[in-house]
């Protein structure tokens, strides 16, 4: 299997994720993406880029079957701790994606993987690395199976540009260089290489996959909600299906 530059920040932070505030959002988008899939208790679903394994956590409580996939075994080590009944973990590179039509869902919250694999060390497999990524859970779903993937907005992004972000327009790549924090507060100094999308793009990359777009949303870590594309949210829910 490959590494991947997240690899690093996830030996570092550890458990230390978890005190980060967007993750007080879990509860909420949760409820938002079981009723957006039509998830109920039985359900078997995929979540791609699962990092310490809080969504995954969050839909084991609900009673549904949850295989969680990382390429950092640190963060995989985290998510196994507590993990409800029928939630599972295994390390995968999602670039590399092993299943076929095997689950009836497939999440992938908060950049798991799709939006991070455009940076240093990209593969170019197809058209776009982050393609690849989208290709394999498409390649999961079941006929009729649902997908939601959240992506960083160019125009949020582009908007609100900061002092420390370094935005490549050309690739469409925002470059960030920030501080992470382990469990004792240790800091380390870090880059991050997010790919950010307008809706435009998402749409024809879903169609690329092979994926109905059922809907896209505007939506904010922790207030996910039913609302049109805008430049005023930092994140786009993909709600997809595979209808062949
Ligand atoms: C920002 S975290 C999001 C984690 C989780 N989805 C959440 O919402 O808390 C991104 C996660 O994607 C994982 N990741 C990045 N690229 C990956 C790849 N190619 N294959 C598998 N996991 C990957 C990272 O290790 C990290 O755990």
């Amino acid at each position: 299997m490959g590494s991947h530059w997240f690899e690093g920040l996830a030996d570092h932070m550890g458990s230390a994720y978890s005190r980060y505030s967007f993750n007080k959002g879990t509860e909420q988008e949760v409820g938002f993406i079981v009723d957006q899939l039509d998830l109920g208790p039985g359900d078997r679903v995929l979540d791609v880029g699962c990092g310490p394994g809080r969504h995954a956590h969050a839909l084991g409580r609900r009673g549904i079957e949850v295989v969680g996939v990382d390429i950092a075994e640190r963060f995989l080590e985290v998510a196994r701790r507590d993990a409800p009944e029928g939630v599972t973990f295994a390390r995968h590179d999602a670039r590399r994606l092993p299943f076929d039509a095997e689950f009836d869902a497939v999440i992938s919250l908060c950049q798991g993987a799709f939006g991070l694999a455009g940076g240093p060390a990209a593969t170019a497999r197809s058209i776009d690395p982050d393609l690849d990524v989208l290709l394999g859970m498409a390649r999961a779903l079941r006929p009729g199976g649902r997908l939601a993937m959240s992506a960083f907005s160019a125009y949020f992004q582009v908007r609100y540009l900061e002092s420390t972000d370094d935005f490549d327009a050309d690739a469409g790549v925002n470059h960030e260089r920030t501080t992470v924090r382990d469990e004792s507060g240790a800091e380390l100094e870090t880059d991050l290489w997010t790919s950010c999308f307008t809706p435009r793009e998402l749409r024809l990359l879903v169609s690329a996959a092979g994926l109905s777009l059922r809907h896209l949303h505007a939506v904010t870590p922790g207030d996910y909600a039913a609302r049109p594309p805008d430049l005023d949210h930092p994140e786009l829910l993909v709600i997809a299906e595979r209808t062949g």
